[in-house]
């Protein structure tokens, strides 16, 4: 078959986190017998470098148009990189959202799991074996809410609004619910229902989604006893469902506990097949141009988008397998390697991948 993938190399190690990835689906699309055609898309400063704004709308458009779309990472160093000097709805991040809301991907899918042979790389003492997601919202609250600086009577004052309604929490419920059924069959429902009105209606429409899915079973939890627990006992989760911004920060958390955030893939999802993947990291520049980066977050990021947007399962496990056996022989980068223990560059990891397939 064919498809077409819009890939967004964006910032930092960006371009070359997605080399590797765009390398192994060609090895998958040999085996397999499929042709996959990529089109280019700039987003974030190399779409500011170009165009002068972080997004425009024709790539909105490419975007639209293909089967998935495949991003390595956006954003500079905000000390040094001019793109930081532009007004904040023309920074690189802005044009993220951008595409995010534009495209409507409410469902953001963060999978964080231990491999037992990076144990040692887990910041946890005597951590026991866990595999979680987060379903966070990704297309409402703080991210999306009005905000404005002004000076009111002398004093500078910045509002940021946080809202949702009941739709945007009963189709991000869904999601959770539908996604652990196929898993552990237990939600987390993450909130601050001590303190927000946006909490506690989240948690009335959670529970009357749940009462759709009898076999699973439905716990809340306010956010800052989950950052806790994260890092106290991370084999108690299975689904954890929470709106943007505690999605935001559990997740960076919860990729910490795996061992390295360079290993953890996403997926933002809308009502149809059309998805973006992307590594749950960033554009890590003090390190582009190294050659030294993990592309093994946006290599499974290629793998979750053939599983979801593709309908390839057996190609998504053939990738998921090969990074296995690369970890499991030992292949590390430098960011999973113990400290003196030999460690590969991003093409060269990459090219184990492509060897296991
Ligand atoms: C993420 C990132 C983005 C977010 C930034 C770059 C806007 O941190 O995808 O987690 O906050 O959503
Ligand atoms: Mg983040």
């Amino acid at each position: 078959m064919n498809y077409n993938i819009a890939v967004i190399p964006g910032d930092g190690i960006g371009p070359e986190i997605t080399a590797e990835a765009v390398k192994v689906l060609d090895a998958v699309a040999a085996k397999y017998g499929h042709e996959f055609n990529y089109t280019e898309v700039l987003l974030g400063g190399a779409s500011i470098d170009v165009h002068g704004i972080p997004l425009t709308d024709e790539a909105i458009e490419t975007a639209k148009a293909s089967d998935a779309i495949l991003m390595g990472s956006i954003g500079g160093d905000a000390k040094t990189s001019p793109w930081y000097q532009l007004e904040p709805s023309k920074r690189p991040e802005a044009g993220l959202l951008k595409i995010r809301k534009a495209l409507n991907l409410f469902a953001n899918l963060r999978p964080a799991y231990l491999y037992s042979e990076l144990k040692d790389a887990c910041p946890i003492k005597g951590a026991e074996d866990f595999n979680m997601i987060i379903v966070r919202e990704l297309t409402g609250g703080l991210y999306f809410g009005e905000r404005k600086t002004e000076e009111v009577d002398g004093v500078m004052t910045a509002v940021d609004t946080l809202s949702y309604n009941e739709n945007e929490i009963r189709r991000i419920a869904i999601k959770a619910f539908e996604i652990a059924m196929k898993r552990g069959k237990k939600v987390i429902s993450v909130d601050k229902a001590n303190v927000l009105d946006t909490s506690r209606l989240w948690r009335k429409v959670v529970e009357e989604v749940a009462e759709g899915y009898p076999e699973v079973t439905l716990e809340h939890m306010l956010v800052d006893n989950c950052a806790m627990q994260l890092v106290h006992n991370p084999a108690q989760f299975d689904v954890i469902l929470t709106e943007n911004m505690f999605g935001d920060i559990l997740s960076d958390e919860a990729s910490m506990c795996t061992g390295s955030i360079g290993m953890l893939s996403s997926a933002s999802l809308n009502e149809t097949k059309l998805g973006l993947y992307e590594p749950s990291h960033g554009s890590a520049p003090d390190i582009a141009g190294k050659g030294i980066a993990n592309p093994l977050a946006t290599i499974l990021s290629a793998a979750m988008m053939l599983r979801y947007s593709l309908d390839l399962d057996e190609e998504a496990d053939a990738i998921e397998a090969a990074v296995k056996k690369t970890i499991e022989a030992g292949y590390r980068t430098v960011d999973i390697a113990k400290e003196g223990e030999a460690w590969l560059g991003t093409k060269e990891i990459g090219d184990k991948i492509v060897e296991f397939i």
